[in-house]
């Protein structure tokens, strides 16, 4: 018995240790260089809570062998993806990995509560349906915002039917979950219950869907944040129902740091939480925007020669440099141009990519000096005195229908000023929309020339140019 006891304390110290671990991780996580030491620690941490949870009362956890084979198949698959996906599909993996955490929280739950109810508390009743139904909305939620990254699910319309129907469903999710709250305290029928506790599980899971479905274009990335939220909340809210404090702390970790992600995408598009939720973004149509006017384009010589005589040239990346994999292209323009006297900086927009930090991370790789990064206001005000704006696959970020239109779905997004600069270059394949699928009037912008082709090739032959000049 005493022997137990130990090694309880060893587990809650342990469990102790995991949490300073994953708090010292997200510490490092916070800057490029860092992040991936803090990867690293947080593993470390997240290996140590996992091996201690096998010590439970009766010294080591029953089942110990079906655990171990999940533990190998789990860590084959996640491998597996890691390695295989690329850095573009990202967001779709993060989605994954929130949704299996979702719903791994809501087979927990359903566990505990279909073998525990009776010798239950009021608090692990109330704990155990929250956790299971939020679990269940965050894996249908995550599946589906997995399947529009990758294209393969359209937006549903905005309509006033599918947000009244997703307000019943949560009104239903909280009569249900004071029904059996009621029914536990008075000793009811706690057979029928269990199957109450099932349909909470299956409406959260309607409500996953129907919540997320008429969410589209440019509020994918709130969304995910969002619901990597809603995971971490499950998580916590099933760490008290079953008494783990690596979960409570882990799942309050992921919790708050959603939330806060959650606002400050939403504060950097201008859009509130509420107008993400009720969905509808991204609806309006497409005009044929070669009706639109003149573009005026260049060629990789003549780009060349205006980038070698400018005094300042600030670098535009978004989406489509991470598509072409030009990071490392990008990183030699601007060391040729510093080598010739031209100051370079590169504005970065937080929702440039398809998700946090993409462009940090992506520049970061390439070796680019982590100072020349210059976040959306203070390079806002670098515009003015720039020679040259050069955009390289970057569109809903540069869109100035974010100012001047309000019919456009993107108003009221913040959004790169390039058009302060001298002269703007930009650097896409063709006169496609970008992700919200807006058109853009910066292309027919006196001071704008078009460089059509992929971003690397282009690239490459405007260094060779360079190079020779
Ligand atoms: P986008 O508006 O998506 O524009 C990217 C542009 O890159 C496209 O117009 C495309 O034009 C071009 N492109 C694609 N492949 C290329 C290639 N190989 N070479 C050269 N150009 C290429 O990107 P953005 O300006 O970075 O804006 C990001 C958008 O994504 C925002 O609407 C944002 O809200 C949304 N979003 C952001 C996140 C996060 S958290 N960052 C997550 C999800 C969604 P062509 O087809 O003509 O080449």
């Amino acid at each position: 018995m005493s022997n137990n006891i130990d090694l309880i304390q060893i587990r809650e110290i342990g469990y102790l240790i995991s949490a300073f671990l994953f708090i010292l991780g997200i510490k490092y996580m916070t800057h490029p260089e860092t992040a991936r030491k803090g990867n690293i620690i947080s593993f470390i941490g997240m290996v140590l809570a996992v091996l201690l949870t096998f010590i439970q009362n009766n010294f080591i956890v029953s089942n110990l062998w079906f655990i171990i084979l999940g533990i190998i198949l789990g860590s084959i698959v996640g491998s597996y993806l890691a390695l295989k996906v690329k850095f573009t599909e990202m967001p779709q993996m993060v989605s994954f990995f929130n949704g299996m955490g979702g719903l791994t929280i809501s087979f927990i739950s359903f566990s505990e509560y279909f073998y525990k109810a009776k010798e239950s508390n009021l608090f692990f009743i109330f704990s155990a349906s929250f956790s299971g139904t939020i679990g269940m909305v965050s894996f249908i939620g995550s599946m589906l915002a997995m399947a529009k990254l990758w294209g393969y699910l359209e937006s549903a319309k905005k309509s006033l039917t599918i947000r009244i129907f997703n307000l019943l469903l949560v009104i239903l999710l909280f009569l249900g979950i004071i029904y059996l709250a009621i029914s536990y305290s008075l000793n009811l029928n706690l057979e029928i219950n269990k199957f109450i506790f099932l349909g909470l599980i299956i409406i959260g899971a309607v409500l996953g869907f129907s919540g997320v479905y008429p969410i589209g274009g440019a509020d994918m990335p709130v969304v995910i944040a969002l619901l990597n939220a809603f995971t971490g909340l499950a998580a916590a809210i099933a760490g008290f129902a079953i008494q783990n404090n690596a979960m409570i702390v882990s799942g309050t970790l992921v919790g708050a740091s959603g939330t806060i992600l959650t606002l400050l995408m939403a504060k950097a598009m201008n859009r509130s939480l509420l107008s993400v939720i009720m969905g509808g973004f991204g609806e309006t149509s497409l005009t044929d925007v070669s009706k639109k006017g003149n573009i005026q384009e260049i060629s990789y010589q003549d780009t060349a020669i205006l980038l070698a005589y400018s005094k300042k040239v600030i670098i535009v990346p978004g989406y489509g440099m991470a598509v072409a994999n030009a990071q490392n292209e990008v990183h030699e323009l601007e060391e040729l141009l510093t080598k010739r006297g031209v100051e370079v900086i590169y504005a970065i927009h937080p929702v440039a990519g398809r998700m946090p930090g993409h462009m940090n991370v992506l520049l970061a790789e390439a070796q680019v000096d982590y100072s020349k990064l210059y976040e959306l206001e203070q390079a806002n005000s670098e515009f003015k005195t720039a020679d040259v704006a050069l955009i390289v696959g970057a569109n809903d970020i540069v869109n100035p229908a974010a100012k001047n239109n309000p019919n456009s779905p993107l108003y009221g997004m913040p959004i790169l000023e390039v058009e302060d600069a001298a002269n703007i270059i930009f650097m896409k394949r063709s006169l496609r929309p970008g992700f919200a699928g807006v058109d853009n009037e910066l292309f027919f912008n006196p001071k704008t020339r078009m460089l059509f082709g992929d971003a690397k090739e282009t690239l490459r032959k405007v260094i060779n140019e360079l190079k020779s000049l």
